[in-house]
């Protein structure tokens, strides 16, 4: 598997996102950088080629895929975030982006029951984000801003429906994203790719290690690892990284070095990649294998 390090975050991500995306955006609480979403796609189809996103919160990835004349599919959980993508591509196509899109407002784990059936097998590129644990969320607003004591958490829930992935625990989360992984399968054409980006986050101290569990779903849902590269979340200048830490995060780093704990920020997501096999050598599971051949009899 080859590696590559992607200069994502040479601006801030509101300057990445500057007019492109409508009031109430900022909202989400776990957007992608569109840098990642734009690279990916630039890198991996053409124009004209069509880009899905299962997991497509307010439609960083489809608002990029049309700016450079790709088509784009969306599915997102949450009607809040679903109708956000929808207007954010509406406003892309005022602003005079070339491609179109359409986002479907459902459960990710009957992708193919979403997603209409003239698209299956045409899909060139998949980029996609599994929700990340919350301590990464949120913005902070301060004492002076509110008039009360202490830092005011925002934005930091995806909604109030238990059954979002975002809200259950890893365990589940990963059951659920490992079966959105194989019904993208299908729906891919041959030889395309799916570019997942995630970030690994503590619990009380503990490294979740999304990325490589990330990569264990893909393997289990019969994709082909490509690629695992850094995309960075921090600018580089005259060889520097430039961090640009949340709120939370600093707070975290600096209360495990208070403990003792030599922490350091996170300044990249990994980003991985995959490709479909090709159909005639894809993984069939057993239920998909046909029955064994009875003997034939030619005496
Ligand atoms: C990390 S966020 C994606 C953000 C997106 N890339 C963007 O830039 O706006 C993951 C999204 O998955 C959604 N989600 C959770 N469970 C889902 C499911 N079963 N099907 C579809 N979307 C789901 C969440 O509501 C959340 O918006």
């Amino acid at each position: 598997m080859s590696a590559s390090v992607w200069l994502t975050a040479q601006t801030s991500a509101p300057a990445q996102r500057a007019d492109r995306y409508v009031e109430g955006s900022a909202a989400h609480p776990a957007k992608m950088l569109p840098a990642i979403a734009a690279q990916a796609i630039t890198r991996y189809t053409a124009p004209g080629d069509l880009v899905l996103d299962p997991m497509c919160g307010i439609g960083t990835t489809l608002v990029e895929a049309v700016r450079t004349g790709r088509h784009a599919l969306g599915v997102e959980y949450e009607s809040r975030w679903a109708q956000l993508a929808a207007r954010n591509l509406f406003h892309a196509t005022q602003r005079g982006a070339t491609g179109s899109g359409e986002v479907y407002c459902g459960d990710a784990r009957h992708l193919p029951d979403l997603v209409p059936e003239r698209h299956h097998g045409r899909i060139a590129l998949v980029v996609t984000s599994p929700p990340y644990g919350n301590s990464l969320h949120g913005q902070v607003r301060s004492s002076r801003e509110t008039g009360q004591r202490g830092v005011v958490k925002r934005d930091y829930r995806y909604g109030s429906d238990p059954a979002n992935l975002a809200h259950t625990g890893t365990d589940d989360l990963l059951t659920g994203f490992t079966q959105i992984l194989t019904h993208c399968r299908p729906l891919l054409r041959p030889g395309g790719t799916v570019a997942v980006t995630a970030r690994p986050w503590r619990e009380r101290g503990e490294l979740i290690d999304l990325p490589s569990a990330v990569l264990a779903a893909g393997e289990q849902a019969g994709l082909v690892p490509a690629e695992r590269c850094v995309a960075l979340l921090a600018g580089v200048r005259e060889g520097r990284l430039i961090t640009r830490p949340s709120f939370f995060q600093m707070k975290n780093v600096r209360a495990a070095r208070r403990l003792g704990l030599p922490l350091h920020l996170i300044a990249h997501e990994d980003l991985l990649l995959f490709t479909a096999p090709p159909r005639r050598h894809r993984r069939r599971s057993t239920e998909e294998l046909p029955a064994p051949a009875e003997p034939t009899n030619r005496r």
